[in-house]
C-alpha cells in the first residue's frame, strides 16, 4: 500500500482477544491503526505501541473517554471502524442486579452507539466507509444465563440494520459478524455468579454452565484449531477490503450449526433438548 492509499481504521479493545489480533492483523497489512485500550499500560497495549499502532485510551461505560479518544484522530479520515470491545455478565435473568444489566449495555449497546455517532459525520465528508460490529451467535440463540448478554448483542443486531440502511446514502456500510466460541479472554473476564449466589433458585444450571465451561478449558488445546481467534481477525480484515460486504457473516462451527438448527428445529423441539441437556 503507497502512503497516499494508505487507509485508516479504528479497532476498539485492543488489550487482548479478538480486538489485539484484528489491530495486528491490519498493521502488518499496511493499514494506519488506532487502537482503543482502557489501560495503556497493558502488555499488549504495549506490544501493538511498538508494531506502530496508535493508542487511544476508551472505556465506553465512560462517554467522555469516547470523545476524548476519538478527538485525537487526526488523519482527517477513518475508512473503518471495528466495534469489538465487550463484556459478558453470565446469570439467570432473575438474579440480575439492575446495575449489572445497565453497564453490560453500556459497554455493549450504548457504548458503541456513542462511538458511531462521533465517526459518522467525518465518513459523511469523506464519502465513504465501513462499519463493523462484532455481535456474536449469542444474537442469534440465547441459552440459560445468557439472556442479558445476548438482549444486548440483539439490540446491537437491530441498530445495525437500521444504520445500514440509513447510511447507505453516503456510501458508509455496516456488516455484523456473529462468532461462536473462540479462545481469547472473554470466558475468564465473563462476569460470572459468585459463591453467594450459591443459594439462587437457578443453583443447578449455575453449575451446570460451570462444568461445561472447565471442560471446555480442559479440552482447550484439541478445540483450539476450531476456536483459534485469528480467523474472527481474518474476517473482519476481509470484509474491509471486500468490494461489497454482506451484513451479517456468521464465523465457528458452533455459530453454523446453531444457525441451522434455528432454522430448522421448531422451538418447542429446541426447548425441550435444552431442558433435556440442562436436566432442568
Ligand atoms: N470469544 C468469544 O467466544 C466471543 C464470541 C462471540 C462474540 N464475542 C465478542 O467479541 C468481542 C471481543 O471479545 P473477546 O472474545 O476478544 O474477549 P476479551 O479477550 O475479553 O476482549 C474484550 C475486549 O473488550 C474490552 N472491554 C471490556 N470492557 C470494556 C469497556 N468498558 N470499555 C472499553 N473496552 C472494554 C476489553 O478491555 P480490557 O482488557 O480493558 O478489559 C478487551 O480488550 C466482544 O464484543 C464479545 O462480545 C466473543
Amino acid at each position: 500500500m503507497t502512503a497516499s492509499k494508505q487507509k485508516t481504521v479504528l479497532v476498539t479493545g485492543c488489550s487482548s482477544g479478538f480486538g489485539y489480533l484484528i489491530a495486528l492483523t491490519f498493521i502488518s497489512n499496511g493499514w494506519n491503526v488506532y487502537g482503543t485500550v482502557r489501560d495503556v499500560a497493558r502488555e499488549n497495549a504495549q506490544k501493538l505501541l511498538k508494531k506502530g499502532v496508535k493508542i487511544l485510551k476508551m472505556d465506553l461505560s465512560k462517554p467522555e473517554t469516547i470523545v476524548a479518544a476519538i478527538s485525537q484522530i487526526n488523519t482527517g479520515t477513518l475508512d473503518v471502524l471495528v466495534n469489538n470491545a465487550g463484556v459478558g455478565f453470565l446469570e439467570p435473568v432473575e438474579d440480575f442486579s439492575e446495575q449489572d444489566i445497565h453497564y453490560q449495555f453500556e459497554v455493549n449497546f450504548f457504548g458503541v452507539h456513542r462511538i458511531i455517532k462521533e465517526i459518522l459525520p467525518m465518513m459523511r465528508k469523506q464519502g465513504h466507509g465501513r462499519i463493523i460490529n462484532i455481535s456474536s451467535l449469542a444474537a442469534i440463540s440465547t441459552t440459560a444465563l445468557y439472556g442479558i448478554y445476548s438482549a444486548t448483542k440483539s439490540a446491537l443486531e437491530a441498530m445495525s440494520e437500521a444504520l445500514n440502511l440509513e447510511v447507505s446514502r453516503w456510501n458508509i456500510s455496516v456488516s455484523l459478524v456473529e462468532p461462536g466460541s473462540f479462545a481469547t479472554n472473554f470466558g475468564m473476564n465473563a462476569k460470572l455468579p459468585d459463591s453467594a449466589i450459591k443459594d439462587s433458585s437457578y443453583a443447578k444450571l449455575i453449575a451446570y454452565n460451570a462444568k461445561v465451561r472447565s471442560n471446555l478449558d480442559q479440552k482447550r488445546s484439541s478445540l483450539d484449531v476450531f476456536r483459534n481467534p485469528q480467523r474472527v481477525a481474518n474476517l473482519v480484515y476481509k470484509i474491509a477490503c471486500a468490494n461489497k460486504p454482506k451484513f451479517r457473516y456468521k464465523i465457528g462451527i458452533d455459530a453454523f450449526f446453531t444457525s441451522l438448527a434455528v432454522k430448522l428445529v421448531p422451538y418447542q423441539l429446541r426447548l425441550a433438548i435444552l431442558k433435556w441437556v440442562y436436566r432442568w
